[in-house]
């Protein structure tokens, strides 16, 4: 199998995609500008999402439409609310769409993240569906599209949306411009037909959706989960062997796309200098007694399983005293939708579970759980990831997750176990993880142990394979494969 790289994604491009404009949907944007104080600085999100797309971006050289949600946004943009990115050196335009605050409460902390996160994510998070917020999304979806059909004007397009927060949009675009070329990718979970009748608005849902003519899911089960959700809601025509669903005409191709990560661009750039005195850094405020080093790095979201992976630590510190005094666990949380009374709950019980632990087990100079509820840049991510001696992923159920990938591309030195819940779509990829059951924590506490006690040579084999694995399956194959398939649906071509 030959490898997909930056070069081979950018070819493909250019020799097939010339003459057409490239257009990228996504709620979150790639660069965001906040006012600090008269400065303005520029963050990237905590969002896999937001590095799978940046390659494809720099291939492309096309437009992200996206949500303005920085303070210092609309003052960066010029008149056509359009700016070039990344700033300090431009290779695509971002578009921004400006909602009201009531917009983004109905729409992306309503619908999108009350509503479908919950939903998607088997979680035993019960989805709230309010019918104003659904009101909300509709309206939210009608300015995202106009302001697509703005960017493609009467010129050929292919449109990708990105998402459960544009389940509308595929269909109001084929509706007011056929020729568009549209794909979807989903990047949560698509849940069985039983979990999803409970979406008050299915109907309208399922309908927007299949305006698109590729739908990509990152597994095969949620493609599957998806056809049989069509085939029980709408009158549509769902062809399983194909994996098309028709309806009005329009044919919708169902897809698996497993996303990844610049596999060759993590390896490289934790390899720099900075990496390294970031590590040392971070040794130095863990202090001299964390000999033994496990870390987790997420958004701080209930789908994370970050309490269940405490009251693993909890337990290992119970059942293997020899660990105590020794080990630190390092836990790092982008605060993520803190307005969302569920985020703000985790949030309490996370600080409430870590005090807690620490209370419990602390001893002279040492307490086994360092919790930053903070923003960090790649830099420290990777040194944090470098150092640990086992990164753990518990979420109870993920798309995919990257941050597993993310680790297993930092360790150029081919150390380091990771822990991955059985629930993500890398563990169907990451063989060679130690596999958990994120709700059993004693099975938790026992891989931790595992980990810790792992001889050299079988981390080193175990890492080695998966950075083998992923080499190959980077995201430039994730991408390469979407716009192939997506290419298939420009007539012109075949003529
Ligand atoms: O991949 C799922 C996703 O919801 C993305 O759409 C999003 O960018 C990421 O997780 C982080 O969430 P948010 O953009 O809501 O902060």
């Amino acid at each position: 199998m030959a490898t997909w790289t930056r070069d081979a994604l950018q070819k493909l491009i250019a020799s097939r995609m010339a003459g057409y404009k490239f257009i990228v949907v996504a709620n979150r944007e790639p660069f965001i500008h906040r006012y600090q104080g008269d400065r303005i600085e520029v963050l990237r999100p905590a969002s896999g999402m937001v590095t799978a797309l940046d390659p494809i971006m720099h291939a492309s050289g096309g437009t992200w439409v996206a949500h303005g949600s920085g303070t210092a946004d609309r003052d960066t943009v010029d008149a056509n609310d359009r700016l070039q990115v990344p700033p300090d050196d431009p290779a695509y335009t971002l578009r921004r769409v400006w909602l009201t605050k009531r917009q983004e409460a109905g729409y992306y902390y309503g619908v999108a993240n009350s509503g479908l996160w919950p939903l998607c994510h088997v979680t035993f998070t019960p989805p709230v569906f309010r019918p104003e917020d659904w009101q909300t999304y509709r309206e939210v979806n009608r300015i995202y599209a106009d302001a697509v059909l703005e960017e493609a004007g009467n010129d050929p397009s292919f449109v990708f949306i990105q998402d459960y927060h544009f389940c509308l949009l595929p269909r109001m675009l084929k509706e007011a411009n056929s020729n568009l070329i549209i794909a979807h990718f989903w990047h949560i979970p698509w849940p069985n037909r039983e979990v999803f009748r409970a979406f008050p608005y299915k109907e309208e849902l399922l309908h927007g959706l299949l305006g698109n003519d590729l739908l990509g899911f990152h597994i095969r089960y949620h493609c599957q989960n998806f056809l049989d959700t069509v085939d029980r809601t709408i009158e549509a025509r769902v062809d399983t062997d194909r994996f098309q669903v028709t309806r009005l005409g329009q044919t919708t191709t169902v897809q698996d796309f497993p996303i990844s990560i610049d596999f060759k661009e993590h390896d490289e750039a934790s390899r720099a200098d900075a990496v390294t005195e970031a590590m040392d850094r971070w040794r130095r405020r863990l202090g001299r007694s964390a000999r033994i080093v496990g870390v987790g790095i997420e958004r701080l979201d209930y789908t994370k399983g970050i309490p269940q992976r405490l009251r693993a630590i909890d337990y290992l510190l119970q059942t293997r005293p020899e660990y105590r005094g020794r080990f630190v666990f390092l836990q790092v949380a982008a605060p993520s939708r803190s307005h969302i009374p569920e985020y703000q709950r985790l949030e309490s019980e996370v600080e409430a579970l870590v005090d807690e632990i620490n209370f419990r087990w602390s001893e002279s100079g040492w307490q086994p759980v360092l919790f930053l509820k903070e923003h960090h840049g790649q830099t420290d991510l990777m040194a944090i990831h470098r150092l640990a001696h086992f990164c753990i992923v518990s979420s109870l159920h993920d798309g995919m997750n990257l941050v597993a990938k993310e680790f297993v591309a930092c360790r150029t030195d081919e150390d380091g176990v990771l822990i991955l819940s059985q629930f993500t779509g890398s563990a169907r990829e990451l063989d060679d993880a130690l596999q958990v059951n994120p709700f059993a924590i004693e099975e938790m506490a026992s891989a931790m142990a595992s980990a810790i006690e792992m001889p050299a040579e079988e981390r080193q084999r175990r890492m080695r394979r998966m950075r083998e694995h992923l080499a190959r399956h980077n995201v430039f194959r994730w991408g390469g494969k979407v716009l192939s398939e997506l290419l298939k649906f420009d007539f012109s071509e075949s003529g």
